[in-house]
């Protein structure tokens, strides 16, 4: 047959997939199509619309750089993002809830003493963050490595900063935990901000009359050898925006309560001038295997 009806194109396009060799591919695009021409019926998709879309995609690869992927904030404030995560750990046997990753990691980050000041540059509110990283069990986890990433008090990461390349880091760094598993430095309390607004996602977001904000977190990601790479990031209790995250990636488990302190002293010992935070947060791992997640800069890099 050469000529096909609304119909039974569905089908036949379906069918030019079937010589697919590899069947988890041959699945995956059947499937696409099908939900595709679904879309398209449910909808009676206009001309109009239909080249509004590629325009919007062609757009949102025009705005891909290899430190921005627009294509992954699109993901990400579909939902996409988050529920390709849920079907992902249907099984967590007790393990941390986990979260998207998002753009601003920047790769394996360096390796800092314990205590230290991640954001010593920047102003805002103290904070002392102290975490644990156990197994499934509670026996804690030694030698683990911890990155750390957050947004400062004006909403931004340093990688968005002209400045990054002269100043270097700061909010991020790594931290390997000590005998008992654990691991602490002092930062400020990040603020809630808006993901990046200046591209087709952030037209978009503002045309729905979304928020585009996401409520204050601090990015972790611990990477156990023999354990499933946990990716995940924990909310600042009482924030404001706790309830209106643009890419759906609150979790109740995740939100930590932040004690407000005026002890001379933070808990390492050392004195603090000023009233400060407490973030205390313990990081359950499962058994497993699996490669840390890298960040665009360095697929792209691959990829060349
Ligand atoms: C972030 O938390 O850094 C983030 C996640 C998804 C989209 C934009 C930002
Ligand atoms: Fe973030």
């Amino acid at each position: 047959m050469t000529q096909f009806s609304e119909t039974d194109l569905t089908a036949a396009v379906v069918d030019s997939f079937k010589d697919t060799p590899n069947p988890r591919v041959k699945f995956l695009l059947q499937e696409l199509v099908k939900s595709l021409h679904a879309y398209v019926q449910k909808t009676d998709l206009t001309f109009e619309e239909w080249e509004f879309a590629i325009d919007f995609l062609t757009r949102t690869g025009q705005k891909c750089t290899p430190i921005r992927q627009e294509f992954i904030l699109l993901s990400d404030v579909l939902g996409v993002s988050m529920l390709v995560d849920a079907v992902n750990h249907r099984e967590r046997e007790g393990a941390t809830e986990t979260t998207v990753l998002g753009p601003f990691y920047v790769g394996e980050h360096q390796v800092t003493p314990h205590g230290t000041d991640v954001s010593a540059r920047l102003s805002g509110e103290k904070m002392f963050v102290q975490g644990r990283v156990t197994d499934l069990s509670g026996k804690p986890l030694a030698g683990v490595p911890v990155d750390i990433w957050h947004a400062d008090d004006d909403g931004f990461y340093d990688s968005q900063k002209p400045t990054y390349a002269t100043e270097g880091p700061s909010s991020r760094a790594r931290f390997i935990t000590d005998a008992d598993g654990r691991f602490f430095f002092r930062t400020i309390k990040p603020c809630s901000y808006p993901i990046p607004v200046d591209g087709p996602v952030g037209e978009m977001i503002s045309y729905t009359k979304r928020p585009a904000l996401r409520p204050a977190h601090i990015h972790f990601l611990v990477a156990a050898p023999g354990y499933e790479p946990l990716v995940t990031h924990v909310f600042i209790g009482g924030d404001p925006n706790i309830d209106c995250d643009v890419v759906f990636g609150v979790k109740d488990e995740l939100i930590a309560n932040i004690e407000k302190r005026t002890d001379p002293v933070m808990p390492d010992g050392k004195p603090s001038p000023t009233p400060w935070h407490l973030m205390t947060y313990e990081f359950r791992v499962r058994p497993g295997g699996g490669a840390a997640p890298k960040p665009l800069a360095a697929k792209a890099t691959e990829d060349a």
